[in-house]
């Protein structure tokens, strides 16, 4: 009994010991949830509800064929945003119908979950691509819930703005070029996109749409931002009220560009884009840009990383920002440190955004807590790299 009743205590004192409180956020390190096992949601987003924090992220597995869609997208909660209960899977791949769009193996990536209150539905977001198609697809994908961990149910997916041109759309845009547009075909990307090459190529069946997030107003609405044509130009989208479609106002912002990874916030009533460029896995430099409307115009605002490997953007890439409840101006920049050979063990990295001369900027800081954004006056005490 005695012996019975010490082993019952070890594995109390084991256990609780195993899921030690955090007390700060430490990028680039495994992030252990309540079981000890290191948080599984990249390419993340964030939803807030009656205070509670829900991270929405791509399960990855261990290995080659790691960073497929095998399981499905998987959810966690927090209070504090250090501490993070395993939800389980939010949204669950297709095991049964290996036609299905959602079929297990397809590409499943950057999941964003909005509430709509007018529905009373949580709706989740995501790039689909179909399995065994590389990343051809370029597709938008929906999917819906009554409760914020799941299960959502596909509802469909598509190419967005099918049959509609941008609100930005020049004449030159929607006019195919002299001798034929397929005279044109094979040159640069970047140029394609800015003669409207792709935009028109796209127009009957709708436009690409990879990496993407979803931006929900503080008017209620909502909209989609994707990297289409080729991933050369950026699409802003209208979704409609119910946020399970796009209404087919949206505009192009920087054809030929380049933008990935898109990333929103606003703040005096202004909008921040944060985005990456485009080299797969690999970190490169972060961009940024502003604008009073989410319609634009958007102005380039340049690389918002500065210190040691901000030209790698901290060796990482974005994927969203979120407001700190309770806290005025309290962004987090989200990002992931990809580890493509064993896409399980890819890391976060999350940094408070701060603004200069009315710019957003983020600095390394490996050891932190929320109580930066209390101390908005005071130096900032980076810890380096
Ligand atoms: C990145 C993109 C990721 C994923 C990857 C595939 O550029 O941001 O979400 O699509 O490429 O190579």
């Amino acid at each position: 009994m005695i012996s019975f009743k010490l082993t019952l205590l070890s594995t109390i004192i084991f256990s609780s010991a195993a899921i030690a409180q955090h007390t700060s956020l430490r990028s680039g390190e495994q992030w252990p949830d309540n079981n000890g096992v290191h948080v599984n949601a990249h390419g993340g987003g964030m939803l807030y509800q009656k205070g509670t924090y829900y991270w929405f992220g791509e399960h990855k597995i261990s290995g080659r064929g790691g960073n497929a869609a095998q399981v499905g997208v998987h959810c966690y909660s927090s209070k504090d945003l250090y501490n993070w209960k395993d939800e389980g899977i939010a949204f669950q791949v297709d095991t049964v119908n290996a036609n299905s769009e959602v079929a297990k193996g397809c590409v499943i990536e950057r999941p964003k979950v909005v509430y709509n209150k007018k529905t009373g539905k949580y709706v989740m977001w995501f790039h689909l691509e179909l399995k065994g198609k590389g990343y051809e697809a370029a597709r938008a994908a929906v999917a819906v819930s009554d409760k914020v961990t799941g299960p959502y149910k596909y509802l469909h997916s598509f190419r967005p703005n099918a049959g509609k041109w941008p609100l930005n759309a020049s004449a030159s845009d929607t006019t195919e070029v002299a001798g034929g547009d397929a005279s044109i075909a094979n040159r640069p990307g970047n140029e394609l996109a800015e003669n409207g090459f792709f935009l028109r190529r796209d127009h009957k069946g709708g436009q690409m749409s990879r990496d993407m997030t979803i931006f929900q107003d503080d008017d209620g609405k909502a909209y989609l931002i994707g990297s289409a044509e080729e991933n050369y130009t950026l699409n802003i989208s209208e979704l409609t009220p119910d946020y399970t479609n796009v209404t087919g106002k949206w505009t192009r912002i920087f054809p030929g560009g380049h933008n990935e990874a898109p990333a929103l916030l606003k703040k005096d009533g202004k909008y921040f884009l944060i985005t990456s460029g485009c080299t797969g896995w690999d970190p490169n430099a972060a961009r940024s840009a502003v604008a009073n409307t989410i319609w634009g115009p958007w102005k380039s605002l340049g690389n918002p990383c500065i210190g040691d490997d901000a030209h790698l953007t901290f060796h990482s890439q974005s994927t969203y920002i979120f407001p700190v409840a309770g806290k005025k101006d309290a962004f987090i920049f989200m990002a992931d440190r990809w580890t493509p050979r064993n896409p399980i063990d890819g890391r976060y990295i999350w940094l408070p955004v701060q603004f200069e001369q009315e710019k957003p900027v983020l600095k390394w800081m490996d050891n932190w807590t929320l109580d930066f954004f209390n101390e908005k006056t005071a130096p900032k005490t980076a810890t380096g790299k």
